[in-house]
């Protein structure tokens, strides 16, 4: 039951959630990560972690949601993304999005 990166990191990228992951699954490309379903270990630690409630566990994932669960797997599993091993400055667009959220 991996964890998967939602659309609320869309134009965020807080990378909280990086820094307290145990086995650095975390994946980035221009406006989000992605978890690799395959290396996530199941803790946990990232879903309180990030500051816009954008991680879920696969099975609490909103029906709304439930795209990401591939997109997070095609995603990781591409090659084509940086794995990301130290959280850094969120995006430009970061602050708008989570005042958009109301988070
Ligand atoms: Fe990493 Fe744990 Fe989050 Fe999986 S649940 S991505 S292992 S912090
Ligand atoms: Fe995205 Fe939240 Fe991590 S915004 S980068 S899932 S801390």
């Amino acid at each position: 039951m991996p964890y998967v990166v939602t659309e609320n990191c869309v134009d965020c990228r807080f990378t909280d959630c990086v820094e307290v992951c145990p086995v650095d699954c975390f994946f980035a490309d221009g406006n989000m990560l992605v978890i690799h379903p395959d290396e996530c270990i199941d803790c946990g630690a990232c879903e309180p972690a990030c500051p816009v409630e954008a991680i879920f566990a696969v099975d609490d994932l909103p029906a709304d949601q439930a795209k990401w669960e591939k997109i997070n797997a095609d995603k990781a599993m591409s090659g084509d993304l940086e794995r990301l091993t130290e959280s850094g400055d969120p995006l430009p667009t970061a602050e708008a999005k989570r005042a958009a959220l109301g988070l």
